[in-house]
């Protein structure tokens, strides 16, 4: 089992002005999936690099299990690189393809017969060993790139978008494969991905980027209810959360979010926090998921809704089967709901909109921290 630290690494390539990465500091415990998402060109792939030894860090250490790992040769590390574009041999076998990289060990022949026909067995590759990468289709060649990882018994996996390249069928099933060979061999996995899906029901932590710095690490819970900043909130979740402007007005007895149409009455306890955190009068920023987005043809009762409710207008919906999309607007914003498809509404019907008090986030509008 394999622990890999971060400790103050920086990147910058050669003849660039810029660091790629800035001071990362990062730790993945052993036997962790550690999912790292983030914008193109936000240096995810840069990491991988640099943790299998394919690029050298500019500064700072890299450590695996506590011991600095810098100047260790990429063949010694002790771990395995699965690319978005399988990286394949055109010309080997499967069976070669996999068996490749214990062939440079020199491993015996038979260790080598087995080990392979082993990984097939696992990634349901054996009828195909004898054929070449050309005649397989995309989710059995990324299978075979897959096996050539397994083989090697790494301590730590890397992984850069593997199922970027399969169609959504496959990319389920792919999704799948990886999460069992993840809980048999109960190995470090280092995960890249741009699929929320993937990085929500694969990662035991998520890493959110951007400019090659972290915005937050965390389980995938909290990154999804307890986002660190406008950026996680925006990044993570489909639809998009929803954001709305307002000041913080009224007294000790009511507090509302004023959006200057709309004043909204904050559910007690948020209330408490914006107060104590000194933002009486203060712009602020609203999160809403879609789906804490509540909508009736009729007004909520008095006692039925703790949270915030207003009218709109339901300028289009879109029907995706398992839910309803509602695109709400009401003159001064738009807001996405998810709803049942159960509920029917028109376009251009005027509906009752309710907002969760739980799950409402607010932002400072400045530094789009969460405040609470
Ligand atoms: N060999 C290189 N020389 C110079 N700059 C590079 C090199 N490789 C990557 N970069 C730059 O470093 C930054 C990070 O690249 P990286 O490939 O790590 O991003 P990424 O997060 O993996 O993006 P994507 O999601 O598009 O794969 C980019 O601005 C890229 O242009
Ligand atoms: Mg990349």
């Amino acid at each position: 089992m394999a622990r890999v630290t971060f400790s103050n690494v920086k990147k910058r390539y050669a003849g660039e002005r810029q660091d790629t990465i800035e001071n990362f500091n990062l730790e993945a415990e052993s036997g962790q999936f550690l999912v790292l998402v983030g914008p193109s060109g936000c240096g995810k792939s840069t990491l991988l690099r640099m943790l299998a030894g394919l690029e050298d860090a500019t500064e700072g250490d890299i450590l695996i299990d506590g011991k600095r790992v810098n100047d260790v040769s990429s063949k010694d590390r002790n771990i395995a690189m699965v690319f978005q574009n399988y990286a394949l041999y055109p010309h080997m076998s499967v069976f070669e393809n996999i068996a490749f990289g214990l062939r440079l060990r020199k491993l015996p022949k038979a260790e080598i017969q087995e080990r392979v026909v082993r990984a097939a067995r696992i990634l349901d590759i054996e009828p195909f060993l004898s054929k070449q990468p050309r005649q397989l289709s995309g989710g059995q060649r990324q299978r075979v790139a897959l096996g050539r990882a397994i083989v090697r018994e790494p301590e730590v996996f890397l992984m850069d978008e593997p199922l970027s390249n399969l169609d959504a069928k496959l990319r389920v099933q792919m999704r799948e494969e990886i999460g069992k060979l993840y809980r048999k061999l109960g190995r470090t996995f280092i995960y890249v991905t741009h699929d929320q899906i993937e990085a929500m029901t694969m990662g035991t932590k998520i890493v959110v980027m951007r400019s090659g710095k972290i915005l937050q690490a965390d389980t995938p819970e909290n990154i999804y209810n307890r986002p660190a900043n406008m950026f996680v909130a925006s990044f993570i979740g489909s639809p998009p959360i929803n954001f709305v402007h307002g000041r913080i007005k009224g007294d000790e007895a009511k507090v509302i979010f004023d959006t200057r149409r709309y004043g909204l009455h904050i559910p007690a306890e948020k209330a408490g926090i914006l107060l104590d955190k000194g933002y009486m009068n203060k712009q602020v920023v609203l999160g809403v998921r879609a789906e804490d987005i509540v909508c009736k043809a009729s007004a909520f009762a008095e006692d039925e809704f703790i949270g915030m409710q207003y009218k709109s207008t339901v300028e289009m919906k879109e029907l995706l089967g398992s839910d309803t999309y509602l695109y709400l607007h009401n003159k001064e914003h738009r807001l996405v709901a998810r709803v049942s498809p159960r509920i029917r509404f028109e376009e251009g019907q005027e509906v009752h909109v309710g907002l969760e008090g739980e799950s409402l986030l607010f932002f400072d509008s400045g530094t789009e921290e969460l405040l609470c």
